[in-house]
């Protein structure tokens, strides 16, 4: 096991990067010594309990949705978080005890093919916020996501995120030099009893997904994708296909986690107009992608896949349906996209999920972290 910790020196040197103070408490004083923070990176599965725990203590005061389908984690299962954690990065966890009980931990995931994005989330129990514990977590995880970025040529980012309850988290964010990058509102719909009938649109069949379509319909879901509207660069050709080839297996997942059942495809004769893909859990309904191929839009395909999937979630014992979607970083007046044509739909937003950003930067933010 590695066992990490934060020199009280080393604390102290944060001020230099970044003069504003970033917590109630000075980082001089962030780790009083009658209460010493010990740290250690994950794994064990005995953790997995502990980890829980802490978001379960952070639910009431940042406001954490249990049935959100945007943000997930603080809602995993024990078993969906340690399938979680075999994704993550060696010492992508850090976790935080005091006097031998879990008080936060941090969770790193890693992805992108131009840039490298190197997500970290920190999460500390209420008792123990204002002692400059979020602070030293996330300080920590910058330098973690630094040494395995190395010599990347590539643009290197630091992203986090945080619901519009996470006051707390933004508060720190903000103080640490990150910016809002992009807002994914979260929307429901609850209105079953006054449900529209499916829409007609003339030419188009609404069918289940079946298993001998998926590779057919991820290669639709992944070029719609590619080319949303009034998008400035068209994927075409060669390219298109290229980097369908490219996205098939991520979108096949995609298809592999949504019901069949509650999916529909639109097609038209023998080719694919649009598809989404919907599951459940328990009464509430997921809608988890959206797409309506260029050739096909604005003939009301979307409008009628959405009926479809509300009826058959209002079958399958859904009380709500849930689904989330990206507008800038300022919410713009008016706010264009998909997310007008979902109020249009009749879901209205329930939380706002903030994604943050920030540049790497190749010197190290804290002073020293030493992991022994
Ligand atoms: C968004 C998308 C699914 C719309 O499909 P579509 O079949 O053209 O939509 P519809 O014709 O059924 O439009 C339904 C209503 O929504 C509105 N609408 C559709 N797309 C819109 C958009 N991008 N911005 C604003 N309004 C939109 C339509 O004007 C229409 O309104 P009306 O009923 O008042 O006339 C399609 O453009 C697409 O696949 N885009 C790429 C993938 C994507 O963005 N998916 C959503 C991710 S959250």
């Amino acid at each position: 096991m590695t066992i990490v910790t934060f020199g009280l020196a080393a604390a102290h040197e944060t001020t230099v990067e970044n003069p504003t103070p970033t917590s109630e408490v000075p980082m001089s004083t962030a780790f009083p010594l009658l209460s010493p923070f010990s740290f250690r990176c994950h794994c064990r599965d005995e953790d997995i309990p502990a980890i829980l725990a802490v978001h379960e203590a952070c639910r009431e005061r940042d406001a954490t949705d249990p049935d959100s389908v945007c943000y997930s984690v603080p809602n995993l299962t024990p078993t969906g978080y340690a399938r979680l954690l075999q994704d993550t990065p060696p010492e992508g966890i850090l976790i935080a005890e005091e006097a031998g009980k879990v008080v936060a931990h941090a969770w790193m995931e890693v992805w992108g093919v131009e840039e490298r994005m190197y997500l970290w989330q920190v999460w500390v129990v209420p008792r123990w916020r204002g002692h400059g514990l979020g602070t030293a977590m996330n300080r920590w995880g910058e330098t973690k996501a630094r040494e395995m970025y190395g010599d990347d040529a590539r643009v290197g980012l630091h992203l986090a995120n945080a619901t519009d309850g996470e006051r707390d988290a933004v508060t720190l964010l903000l103080s640490e030099g990150h910016h809002l990058s992009f807002v994914s509102p979260e929307l429901a719909f609850d209105a079953f009893e006054s449900l529209a009938t499916v829409p007609t649109v003339r030419g188009i069949a609404l069918r289940a997904l079946k298993s001998s379509e998926h590779r057919a319909v991820a290669r639709a879901l992944s070029e719609a994708n590619l080319n949303p509207p009034d998008h400035e660069d068209r994927w075409i050709g060669a390219a298109l296909e290229s980097r369908i080839d490219t996205e098939e297996a991520e979108w096949l997942g995609r298809i592999q986690s949504a019901d069949p059942e509650l999916s529909p495809v639109a097609w038209e004769g023998g080719e694919i107009a649009g598809a989404y893909l919907c599951r459940r859990s328990g009464r509430v309904g997921e809608i988890a992608q959206v797409a309506v191929r260029a050739p096909w839009r604005g003939r009301g395909v979307a409008r009628a896949l959405a009926m479809q999937s509300l009826h058959g979630l209002r079958a399958a014992g859904c009380v709500s349906a849930r689904l989330f979607t990206s507008i800038g970083p300022e919410e713009e007046e008016p706010v264009r996209g998909p997310y007008v044509m979902y109020r249009k739909f009749g879901f209205s937003p329930i939380a706002r999920h903030l994604r943050y950003r920030k540049a790497m930067r190749l010197e190290p933010p804290v002073g020293k972290v030493s992991v022994t």
